[in-house]
């Protein structure tokens, strides 16, 4: 017992894992019961977010965090139905956050209220938030997201401030707007890190809302946000992925790959043939 204890604290302190203030306290009482989730909203803010609490959360142990943002026009409550983030079979030990927009759209849809605090001051203040009243793994904190939710996540990672409290960014049928900047809120300057900053994309052929090959004047190629990420990460620009593979072939399905500047794999991409805008799913379920 004892020796097993000092493995895993030598094991805590070889990784480097940072304890936030909210470990130690117990779950605020307003929160959700350690297996279930609750919607809140922010202290001394407008802004509304559900929470799930894994089932084995304990209040010592630095624990990771998944964001799940909604796709346009959707809502916290879908979101989490969605993703299935809440779902033990899929994320048996994480803490899963599905923030509210202000108005149904993210900071990137030319439809969303931009106005100060935006969403990425609002994402900022939140994750704060959490790591003041619960115990935080601050290493693995993950954005992911559905459509304009998905575009978002390139927001983050593009804020120099917001981006580098995340370990990685993942979109499901992502939509990026074809704004000069490609996002609509400032240049994607991202802080410098050694890590990098993975990136994972999946889409389907028949994607008729936010199209993979992109619309004319209205939204990116998928491949365009996809290099994008390569060349943020060391990659040249335009940069073929390093492996594209079948990994299913009825309907077909293809994973490429790019390893960029030593970071291997840091972006990937599932091409599903036959899906539309859609999470995909095993075949055989709906
Ligand atoms: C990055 O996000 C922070 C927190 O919301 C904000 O204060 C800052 O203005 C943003 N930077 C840019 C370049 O948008
Ligand atoms: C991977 O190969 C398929 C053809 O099998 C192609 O349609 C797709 O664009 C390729 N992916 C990338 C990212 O180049």
């Amino acid at each position: 017992m004892r020796l097993a204890s000092l493995l895993s604290l030598a094991t805590l302190a070889s990784i480097g894992i940072a304890k936030t203030p909210g470990c130690g306290r117990d779950i605020p009482s307003k929160y959700p019961k350690a297996g279930s989730s609750e919607s809140l909203s922010l202290p001394d803010s407008d802004r509304e977010y559900r929470l799930f609490i894994p089932a084995n959360y304990d209040k010592n142990t630095p624990t990771p965090v998944y964001f799940s943002f909604h796709g346009a026009s959707r809502d916290m409550v879908e979101e989490e139905d969605l993703s299935q983030f809440s779902n033990p079979e899929f994320n048996p030990n994480g803490i899963a956050i599905y923030p509210n927009s202000k108005n149904g759209y993210w900071l990137s849809s030319p439809s969303a209220d931009k106005s100060r605090p935006n969403d990425l001051d609002f994402i900022d203040d939140l994750l704060t938030h959490m790591e003041e009243t619960l115990c935080i793994d601050t290493s693995r904190v993950y954005s992911a997201g559905k459509s304009n939710g998905g575009g978002f996540t390139s927001v983050i990672a593009c804020n120099a401030t917001v981006g580098s409290r995340f370990a990685a960014f993942a979109a499901v049928s992502g939509a990026w707007y074809d704004t000069a900047d490609m996002k609509g809120v400032g240049p994607c300057a991202p802080a410098k890190r050694d890590q990098g900053y993975p990136f994972l994309e999946f889409h389907g052929t028949v994607d008729t809302t936010a199209p993979i090959d992109g619309e004319d004047d209205a939204k990116l190629p998928v491949i365009d946000v996809l290099q994008t990420w390569a060349a943020q990460n060391g990659c040249g620009d335009n940069a073929q992925p390093t492996s594209n593979e079948t990994i299913f072939d009825d309907p077909l399905v293809k994973h490429a790959s790019w390893d960029c500047n030593g970071l291997k794999g840091i972006v990937q991409h599932y091409r599903e043939n036959g899906n539309g805008h859609c999470w995909p799913m095993p075949v055989g379920q709906v």
